[in-house]
């Protein structure tokens, strides 16, 4: 924020690990980069150091024509009225972890969310149901998703043994990817396919302009993306929902008796939209064009990393007036936010494809621990926000006290 004030709407900054990158912090320039056509730029470059996890056919890595086909095939599987009936299960795996919360007990709800958004993803993504293997992979998986700092140098990807750092990530990496290889084989030999509501089977039927369907290979990769961009996103905007909620009792009272009544108000739909907008866990996306490119007054060479800067817009004093940094979910009550103000999903060809799915998940999660529980933050001052890359994390985890649990 400093720098936007200091600089103007667009500033520079070079790191070791970043790189040159050109922040970009007004809407309009901002909109304009939305709307840009998919062979105008590229995202997959500095996207390549996670390419031993995800596989190279990744939606994430992919760019222009190879990307539009892998986001068609699997855009239906994310639709508002695909993913409704996920919040069955969303609230009995919630139910599941409130069960074990006693009176008295301090948690960080960012972490009992990641427990719940990764059954989540294990059951409703991958669609597996056996209870051993869901119990393997809750404990592998989490290895698997934060071995980031690792693959940024490519020094550390040595192989000495189980024992070194990368050889247990192959070895994990391995295991998952035999146990999804496994689901995929089961399901392409299961005639009664339908009887499943997945987005594995999903994908499994999609097919693509020249009726092609997706490989083994293009499967896995996506199930691994679905579950690194889907899953600690959704739970640490879960995190900051209580963060904020337990520091805001105005928001918190209107919020309780809302969800306490057992029907789903407008409120909670108000405070998951200012939770994202005052807390954007994903703060910039990347953008590198094509060609040379006008945008802000600059003109910018292919290849140059711009950072459409999400926190920035959504802390822009004239457009979120007239104090942009409180917590007040009734301004969305009032009015709906105006085009590309409000963008913690990004946006254009390549918006965030489980938005809705992620929305949800914060809805029926945050809806069932407050009408079964009563928390209070377990200190007065606001947590920190802490940038992990250009994520945004509430340095204490969302922590609270149960005071009681139904
Ligand atoms: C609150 C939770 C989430 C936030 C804040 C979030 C945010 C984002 C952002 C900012 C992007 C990049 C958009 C751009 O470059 O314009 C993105 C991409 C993506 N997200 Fe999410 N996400 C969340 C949850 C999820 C979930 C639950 C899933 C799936 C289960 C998911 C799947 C994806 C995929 C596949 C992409 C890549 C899309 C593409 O490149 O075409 N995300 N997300």
């Amino acid at each position: 924020m400093a720098a936007r004030r200091r600089y103007g709407a667009v500033f520079r900054s070079n790191d070791l690990i970043a790189g040159e990158v050109f922040h970009i912090a007004d809407r309009a320039s901002i909109e304009q980069m939305f709307k840009w056509k998919p062979t105008d730029y590229n995202v997959g470059e500095p996207r390549q150091p996670m390419e031993p996890v995800t596989g190279p056919s990744s939606i994430l890595l992919l760019d222009a024509e190879r990307h539009l086909r892998m986001r068609k095939l699997m855009l239906p599987a994310f639709h508002g009225d695909a993913i409704a009936d996920y919040a069955e299960l969303i609230e009995q795996i919630t139910q599941r972890e409130i069960d074990g919360w006693r009176p008295g007990e301090r948690i960080r709800t960012r972490t009992a969310a990641q427990a719940i958004t990764m059954e989540v993803i294990i059951r409703a993504v991958f669609g597996i149901t056996d209870s051993e293997r869901v119990a393997e992979l809750k404990g592998v998986l989490p290895r698997l998703s934060s071995i980031n700092p690792l693959l940024a140098f490519e020094a550390m990807r040595r192989d000495l043994g189980p024992r070194s750092p990368w050889g247990r990530f192959v070895r994990d990496r391995d295991r998952v990817d035999e146990m999804l290889y496994e689901e995929i084989q089961r399901r392409r030999n299961e005639p009664d396919l339908d009887r499943h509501k997945d987005i594995l089977t999903l994908l499994l039927s999609a097919r693509d302009e020249d009726g092609r369907p997706l490989t083994d290979r293009e499967l896995r990769d996506e199930l691994i993306t679905l579950l690194l961009a889907g899953h600690e996103t959704t739970a640490t905007s879960i995190g900051w929902a209580f963060e904020r909620l337990l520091r805001t009792p105005r928001a918190l009272e209107p919020l309780t008796a809302e969800v306490k009544k057992g029907h789903n108000g407008d409120y909670i739909d108000a405070v998951i939209k200012e939770t994202l907008r005052v807390r954007p866990v994903v703060s910039e996306v990347f953008r590198a064009p094509t060609q040379p490119t006008e945008l802000g007054g600059f003109l910018f060479a292919p290849r140059t990393q711009l950072a459409a800067s999400i926190l920035l817009v959504q802390y822009d004093p004239e457009l979120y007036p007239p104090d942009p940094l409180a917590f007040r979910p009734e301004r969305f009550l009032e009015d709906a936010p105006e085009p590309y103000t409000w963008i913690p999903f990004g946006g254009g060809v390549r918006r965030c494809l489980g938005a809705a799915f992620a929305q949800l998940e914060m809805k029926v999660v945050i809806s069932a621990i407050l009408a079964r529980t009563r928390l209070r933050a377990s200190r007065a001052t606001s947590e920190k926000a802490r940038f992990r890359g250009v994520t945004l994390l509430p340095s204490r985890g969302g922590e609270a006290i149960v005071e009681s649990v139904d």
